[in-house]
């Protein structure tokens, strides 16, 4: 099939992180420093992005901060024209990187929260004083005018403190908090039976953000991801596959989804020896499950399989073993029963014990 164009690029230009939270995003085999594209190699790619079509970038990590050449490459996204999103935790910036990441062209920033209060954040993010930090960060980002979105990550151990994230949010002056409750892929999936949330939790959760949806009309948009497991149907991961979005890795690899190298057989390309025009329409992972024409019963006779497209391919992958399976979150799967079993026994698990994210200290530094 003809794929569409690409509206989205994540780029992940760093694995490190000052913090070690035990459900980091990143692949549990981190990309060194040494590795990572240079600056101008970022700045060629964000021209070709957006040659490509592609509108936004969503500039991340590991903590995008770490980089010292930050500046220099949103400064290439902004002159690529692409409008630039900063996905910080906000640890490594000060007042004036800031002032310098708005003369660059950041035009919106995402800071995560770890936990409300010193206790719990400095806990989750293995970090002392990371709350503290990220306070100052916060008042900092208000003090330069960043329109400001706070991503709350939930789980088993935080997300009975939703009302007090919601408040901070709006004490932040934040337009938007997105509330993501864990996904479990890489180092969530090692804390699995610490992070689960349980139904009766994610029941509560999703009437407390009805509730605030209600009282905050106009004032402060509150986005809610639940567990996958807790929904009948799967979301359209990617929005579909090698669809509208594509992810970049620290060294240049080229992804249709951010785990999609959990994914065994798939052939990665790198951006520092294949255009990435020809990654997009042509590379052998993008096209692997693009469209509906993969799909196995009961997706294929599915009325659903444009709209959710199966669901997610890592899931189909770390659960059934089968990157083209149905997902097994989707209640039509044969496996499904298996999955809320599985989930509600490590919901119902008794220790809180956490492995963190490390990483070797000297690749912490700059
Ligand atoms: Fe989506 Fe497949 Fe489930 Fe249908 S069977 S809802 S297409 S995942
Ligand atoms: Fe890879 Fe969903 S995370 S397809």
């Amino acid at each position: 099939m003809t794929p569409g164009l690409p509206i989205a690029m994540l780029a992940e230009i760093t694995h490190r992180c000052p913090l070690s939270c035990p459900y980091c995003s990143n692949p549990v085999e981190l990309t060194r420093a040494s590795a990572e594209l240079p600056a101008e190699a970022w700045v060629d790619l964000f021209r070709q992005a957006a040659a490509l079509g592609v509108l936004q970038t969503h500039i991340s990590g590991g903590e995008p901060a770490s980089r010292r050449d930050l500046a220099q490459i949103v400064a290439g996204a902004r002159e690529a024209g692409l409008y630039v999103n900063l996905i910080t935790s906000g640890l490594g910036l000060t007042l004036a990187r800031l002032r310098e990441l708005d003369s660059a062209g950041v035009d919106h920033v995402q800071l995560s929260l770890q936990g409300v209060g010193p206790t719990a954040a400095d806990r989750i993010s293995g970090m002392a004083g990371s709350w503290d930090r990220k306070m100052q960060v916060a008042r900092w980002i208000a003090e330069v005018g960043f329109p400001l979105t706070l991503n709350a990550v939930v789980h088993r151990q935080n997300i009975d403190t939703l009302p007090q994230m919601i408040d901070l949010a709006l004490a932040m002056g934040a337009r938007r908090i997105e509330v993501a409750t864990v996904q479990f892929h890489g180092w969530a999936d090692l804390n699995r039976g610490a992070l689960m949330p349980s139904r009766a939790q994610a029941a509560l959760a999703r009437r407390i953000v009805n509730e605030a949806r209600e009282a905050l009309r106009g004032r402060m948009v509150i986005d809610y991801v639940p567990a996958d497991h807790h929904a009948k149907f799967p979301k359209a991961c990617m929005g579909g596959w090698g669809s509208t979005g594509l992810n970049v890795t620290p060294d240049g690899t080229v992804l249709p989804c951010h785990a999609a190298q959990t994914i065994p057989g798939l052939t990665f390309q790198n951006i520092r020896d294949t255009p990435l025009a020809a990654i997009w329409h042509d590379g052998p992972a993008f096209n692997a499950f693009r469209g509906t024409g993969w799909m196995p019963e009961p997706c294929q006779g599915c009325a659903r399989k444009t709209v959710d497209f199966g669901g997610c391919r890592c899931q189909a992958m770390a659960i059934a073993g089968d990157a083209a399976a149905t997902d097994p979150v989707c209640s039509l799967s044969p496996l499904n029963a298996a999955v809320h079993a599985a989930a509600d026994a490590a919901a119902a698990g008794d220790s809180d014990a956490l492995t963190w994210r490390r990483m070797p200290k000297e690749e912490l530094r700059p």
